[in-house]
């Protein structure tokens, strides 16, 4: 069966992105992208007792990249640091329902740069951590 490029949960997640805006006085903000594209994302977030209490993006990007960004800040929050860096691509790509091969970097953007913004975060101790253009 030909799979389809945009999967239903796709099409809902770039029409209505849960999690999209920026919070104020975050404890982590990673910015990234893909220069080939130009697409971009930028996660703000709040930490507390070691977890992801609050989780928000802004960005520019094509469908899947956006709605995979949406995805991933439903999964991450509420998730323990440590925990949160180990979501991986195949987990994402499952929740996702689905990618075809020429659209993977698109999918895995987003997780891309919340890891590099989450190992920032630890290798600081825990201190308020900016990380920005990252290349994916
Ligand atoms: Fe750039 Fe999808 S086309 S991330």
């Amino acid at each position: 069966m030909k799979k389809e490029i945009y999967t239903e949960i796709i099409l809902d997640l770039y029409k209505n992105p849960v999690n999209r805006g920026k919070l104020e006085g975050a404890d982590v903000e990673a910015q990234g992208g893909n220069p080939t594209c130009g697409d971009n994302v930028y996660f703000t977030m709040k930490i507390g007792e070691g977890k992801i209490q609050d989780i928000k993006f802004l960005g520019s990007g094509c469908a899947i990249s956006t709605a995979a960004e949406s995805l991933l800040t439903e999964m991450a929050k509420g998730k323990s640091v440590k925990h949160a860096k180990k979501i991986s691509d195949e987990q994402l790509l499952g929740e996702l329902g689905g990618i075809i091969q020429t659209r993977m970097k698109c999918a895995l953007l987003g997780l891309n740069v919340l890891k590099k913004g989450l190992e920032a975060y630890e290798k600081s101790g825990g201190k308020k951590t900016v990380v920005k253009g990252i290349i994916i």
